[in-house]
């Protein structure tokens, strides 16, 4: 079992399990989507504080790292009591067990839709880290019968984060003006977004019986 899994007694009223987003996705291979919880704080400290260079430009929440311990493991459990609530979930990458980066399922544009976020550990850059990651995630996604569409949003300036959804087929569907929230970022939010019919022509199921 997860540690800290066994935690139902702190269903906050009006949230079910139904209600949760996944928390432990087997990819291909050796690759895992997991949940982070509290005991995970140092391994995630490691894969922050050694990818920090290429995570400064583009991810907000750089800004508040070095972290320590104490802080990242009450910063987990925030993220726990979202997830247990029926809010995002927050996930480590794991590729035979390390670290590898970073992901989550986030409920922040409205109803029937999720957005998926990423980061990669400095390590393991362009070996289709984050693409994997994104394939399992939107397939997550799609397994709960609520979500209409799946989208991802970059600045501008993120050509690197571009990549991903070019390459799952999600369609670039508008670029708004957003806050500058990290330092490289340009202020214009690309959106890209992936319907739940295109994911379905993409991935057609075989007829019951077949
Ligand atoms: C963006 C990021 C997550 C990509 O992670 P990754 O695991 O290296 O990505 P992938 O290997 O799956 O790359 C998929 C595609 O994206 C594009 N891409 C990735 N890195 C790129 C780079 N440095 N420059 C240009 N294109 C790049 C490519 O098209 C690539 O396909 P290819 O390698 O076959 O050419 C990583 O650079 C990162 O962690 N950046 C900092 C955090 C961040 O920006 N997160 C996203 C916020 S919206």
């Amino acid at each position: 079992m997860l540690p800290g899994a066994n935690e139902t007694q702190r269903i906050p009223y009006g949230s079910s399990v139904a209600d949760r987003l996944p928390e432990l996705i087997h990819g291909p291979g050796a690759l895992v989507l997991r949940r982070w919880v509290r005991v995970d704080a140092e391994i995630l400290g490691e894969a922050v504080m050694e990818s920090i260079e290429h995570l400064r430009p583009w991810m907000p929440w750089a800004a508040h790292e070095p972290l320590s311990v104490v802080e990242r493991r009450a910063l987990i459990g925030e993220w726990e009591r979202h997830w247990l609530a029926g809010g995002d979930v927050v996930m480590g990458i794991f590729v035979n067990g390390s670290a590898a980066g970073g992901c989550g399922l986030h409920h922040r544009i409205g109803h029937g839709g999720l957005e998926i976020g990423y980061w990669t550990r400095s390590s393991l850059l362009r070996c289709g880290i984050a693409t994997s990651a994104a394939r399992l995630l939107t397939e997550a996604a799609f397994a709960r019968a609520d979500i209409t569409h799946v989208e991802i949003h970059h600045d501008k300036a993120n050509a690197a984060s571009a990549g991903i959804p070019a390459k799952l087929g999600f369609e670039l569907i508008r670029e708004v003006r957003d806050r500058r929230d990290a330092p490289s970022e340009l202020g214009l939010s690309c959106e890209w977004q992936l319907t739940r019919e295109h994911w379905d022509r993409l991935h057609p199921r075989p007829p019951p019986g077949a």
